[in-house]
């Protein structure tokens, strides 16, 4: 028989653990998101000392960031990687110790923030301890991965690989870096960094920033090159843009760290070069955008029946916003506003739920049916409901945060008339009460939303159908 005729044997196992992890922790991570918005807007809500905002704030990032993104990068690489190759994936024991190696490490990871034992670090507060487990697991991924790679039984490596094998890659060296540093004692869980002072700062934001570059973008790009054309049932739209998008993508995000730095002891001129290559950024992210909407050209029309595709397309539409106002962010005269102010937390958003998360949503929700044997989805409203319902939640939590981040900033720089500030701090935190109320709604209609993807894919794999009374609504949502 002809080699190239035959259905390998993937491993869908592994794809469909990783897909439940990150269901599971999703839902827990936005849990805890609206949890810590709640306690901004109601302080008495900071119960005893494990559960302060202080602990839960990292809690809440990790858990999205690393738990469910994480989760998900392991799950769509896994499954995009053989068939993408016409391979199986590599090392059946190496990938499952990934997955459980993985969950531990989250799981540990998880009691050192409530219990306190952290580095301090924003995006790598876990201990030495902690790092160290993750090392291997990383380890394996990465071999796991190049050994599909070499495996493979098609002559190219198709460019959704290649996003994803940056990111592997960075992503190890931006934690080995970051983390350098000396335990107390072997048995002890505390450990200081080799790196003191300015030097400790910029390489902290040069992993911050990389982290936001190559974990949540680069991955997550790996998933728009691989699901929007699969989805759309069209070929990307242009693939020699797509090869200057990664190469332009990956040589300026690695130079951008220092904008999170403006005005503080680093050198100027490094402040000046973050800047710079933080605005050129601009360019490949929407030459990335581009390509990924332009991929459904001549089939515009999928858009109204699929849901699924508009979560996709959405989120594309989000990685634009972001990444236009990211740059916008970076010009040191609009950060002397927008730093320490809540516009940050709406651009993290807006990027976190409107683009990551999005993305997330759209090929878990393509996934699912295909590794559980199954035609279509349980019910494609929901989907639908899904998608309008987190939508509202997303522009209200950003619109809130834009317009209290600019009022926080515009009075905490109000004189009166003799020179003296014209607002006292508290009163700046009185002004943003109501805003902080929208946005633990917004992100209470986005939780929401989650759960009713949980309910769906659940009727889905347990092969259940829509019934008879609500059949006219679901063919409604088809046409
Ligand atoms: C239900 C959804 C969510 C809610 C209600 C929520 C809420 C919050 C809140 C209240 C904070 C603290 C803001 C502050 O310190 O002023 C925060 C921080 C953060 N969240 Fe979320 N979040 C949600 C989902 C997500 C998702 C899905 C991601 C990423 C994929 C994410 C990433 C982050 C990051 C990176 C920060 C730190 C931002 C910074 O330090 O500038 N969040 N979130
Ligand atoms: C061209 C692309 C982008 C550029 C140039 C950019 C630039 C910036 C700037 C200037 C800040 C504020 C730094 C500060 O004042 O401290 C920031 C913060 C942040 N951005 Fe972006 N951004 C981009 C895209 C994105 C995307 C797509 C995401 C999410 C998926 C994202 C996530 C974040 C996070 C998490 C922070 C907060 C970091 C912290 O202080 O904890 N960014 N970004």
């Amino acid at each position: 028989m002809n080699m190239l005729s035959e259905k390998p044997n993937y491993n869908d196992d592994i794809v469909k653990l990783f897909t439940i992890a990150s269901v599971f922790w999703g839902v827990v991570g936005f849990l805890v998101g609206v949890f810590i918005a709640l306690q901004m807007a109601f302080p008495a809500l900071n119960f005893g000392e494990y559960l302060t905002f202080g602990r839960l704030r990292p809690l809440h990032t990790s858990a999205v960031i690393f738990a469910f993104g994480g989760n998900v990068l392991f799950a769509t690489s896994y499954y995009s990687v053989q068939r993408t190759c016409r391979t199986r994936l590599w090392g059946d024991g190496w990938s499952k110790f990934t997955f459980w190696g993985y969950q531990f490490f989250i799981v540990i990871a998880a009691l050192g923030y409530v219990t306190g034992v952290t580095q301090g670090k924003e995006y790598a507060e876990p201990e030495w301890y902690a790092d160290l487990w993750l090392t291997f697991v990383w380890v394996a991924y990465l071999v796991v991965f190049l050994m599909t790679l070499k495996n493979r039984r098609e002559p190219h490596i198709y460019v959704a690989n290649w996003f994803f094998l940056a990111f592997i890659v960075t992503v190890a060296v931006l934690h080995l870096v970051n983390n350098i540093s000396i335990p107390t004692s072997l048995l002890g869980a505390k450990s200081y960094p080799l790196w003191g002072g300015v030097q400790a700062a910029m390489i902290q934001w040069w992993y911050g920033h990389n982290a936001v570059g190559f974990f949540l973008t680069a991955g997550f790009l790996g998933i728009m090159y691989y699901f929007v054309p699969k989805r759309a049932g069209r070929p990307v739209y242009s693939y020699r843009l797509s090869i200057l998008h990664f190469w332009s993508l990956i040589f300026m995000y690695i130079w951008a760290g220092p904008h999170h730095l403006h005005y503080t002891a680093l050198p100027d001129w490094a402040q000046t070069l973050g800047m710079t290559f933080s605005i050129m950024l601009w360019m490949p992210s929407w030459g990335g955008m581009i390509n990924g909407m332009m991929t459904l050209s001549g089939a515009w029309h999928k858009l109204r029946e699929d849901p699924v595709l508009r979560f996709m397309i959405i989120s594309l539409a989000f990685y634009g916003m972001s990444t236009f106002e990211g740059p916008l962010m970076s010009i040191k005269e609009v950060n002397a506003l927008s730093h320490y102010t809540d516009w940050t937390i709406g651009h993290v958003h807006s990027g976190a739920l409107g683009w990551v998360a999005f993305i997330s949503f759209g090929a878990i929700y393509h996934l699912v049916p295909k590794l559980w044997g199954k035609k279509e989805l349980y019910s494609l409203k929901l989907v639908n409901t899904h998608l309008w319902v987190s939508t509202i939640g997303i522009v209200l939590y950003i619109a809130a945060m834009w317009v209290s981040g600019i009022m926080q900033g515009v009075m905490w720089r109000t004189y009166d008339s003799m020179g003296f500030l014209e607002y006292s701090f508290v009163e700046t935190v009185m002004a943003m009460h109501p805003f902080y109320l929208i946005r633990a709604l917004g992100g209470i209609l986005f939780l929401t939303g989650a759960l009713i993807m949980v309910y769906n894919l659940i009727k889905t794999v347990r092969g259940d159908t829509v019934p008879a009374s609500s059949l006219k609504s679901e063919e409604a949502a088809h046409a």
